[in-house]
């Protein structure tokens, strides 16, 4: 078996500075808003985990199911020899494509998430003995540089993860996962569709309350990591649809009028009874539109497949 080879891009005090700096952008603009990526220490990474699991969480099974029918399909069209996974979380869908990809020899999951790299690392190597895998603790929102591996590469980004940056954003996204792209490689990109609001705010705000805590996960990890004196039950989870923008709002509504603390940045925040707090966009997509971004950043769209509803896209686009 070969061992797990984890790297950390991300350098301990500067995913500190990087937080720090987010925390001051987000908490001093108007409406206040912090990014997403925050959400997912070992607590965020398992609450996810449960979400995936929930009854109104579709989005999984969906993508689950694309995978089960599809996966010998896209091993086919790509020929992987390298599988680069950003976001990739358990890997646990992941599985279908390493089992299709029959000439497979290197994975190179990348995640901010040290514990979930490191516990779907550890598995894979046990399940998959013959597999290289690399684990990256990286942010893929900044340049990455991957390890030597063989070629064709695939680089697939599950999940509906795209979603979560905002238009501008996914443009600089795209062309970067694009550079890492030589002719012929590929990239698998899961996106969620545009669909009826009452199925789309419920995914976002279950009965049993696992998003809501997901949510509150963020102030957890302020509080943790920059001394913040949020109050948790202070504040009340909210998921909206902006039918305009195509997007689900995740947003921490502030229950009273409050100050919270943030003592690492010497700030103090005031929050207005009813003020929101904006943590996530999730955007939700139609397939014209993912094709023409994709083009955008010279990636040519060559399959488009959904679950049996049509609630949810993986597409296969090839760098040319
Ligand atoms: C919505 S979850 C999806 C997980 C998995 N791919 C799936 O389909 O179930 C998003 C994943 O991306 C990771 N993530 C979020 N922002 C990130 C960033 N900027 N860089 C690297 N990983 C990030 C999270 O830790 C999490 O594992």
């Amino acid at each position: 078996m070969s061992p797990l080879h984890v790297t950390r891009t991300l350098a301990e005090d500067a995913t500190d500075a990087a937080l720090r700096a987010d925390v001051l952008a987000g908490l001093t603009a108007t409406p206040k808003w912090l990014p997403p990526k925050w959400f997912y220490d070992a607590r965020g990474s398992e609450l996810f985990e449960k979400i995936t699991r929930l009854p109104e969480y579709y989005p999984t099974r969906a993508e689950r199911e694309i995978l089960a029918a599809r996966s010998d399909e896209i091993a086919a069209a790509s020929g992987a020899r390298t599988l680069v996974e950003l976001g990739s979380g358990s890997s646990e869908k992941t599985r279908y494509l390493i089992d299709a990809l029959t000439s497979l020899q290197a994975y190179v999951p990348v995640d901010v998430s040290e514990s979930a790299l490191v516990q779907a690392g550890h598995a894979l190597i046990e399940e998959r003995p013959g597999l290289e895998v690399h684990a990256l603790i990286a942010d893929f929102t900044a340049p990455l540089a991957l390890p030597e591996t063989p070629g064709p590469r695939m680089v697939a980004f599950l999940g509906g993860t795209i979603g979560n940056l905002l238009p501008a954003e996914r443009a600089d996204f795209l062309s970067s996962v694009r550079s890492l792209l030589s002719p012929g490689d590929s990239l698998l990109l899961g996106t969620d569709l545009v669909k009826d609001e009452r199925v789309l705010v419920l995914a976002y705000n279950d009965m049993l309350g696992v998003t809501a805590a997901f949510d509150k996960n963020v102030l957890a990890v302020v509080n943790r990591e920059l001394g913040a004196d949020f109050d948790l039950d202070a504040f009340d989870h909210v998921a909206l649809w902006d039918a305009e923008r195509e997007w689900i709002e995740m947003r921490l509504r502030s229950r009273v009028a409050q100050t919270v603390k943030v003592p690492a940045l010497d700030l103090a925040v005031h929050f207005a009874a009813g003020e929101d707090l904006r943590t996530e966009v999730s955007a939700k997509f139609r397939e014209q539109g993912v094709a023409a971004e994709l083009a955008k950043a010279d990636l040519e769209l060559t399959h488009w497949w959904t679950d049996a509803k049509g609630r949810f896209a993986l597409s296969l686009s090839v760098a040319r």
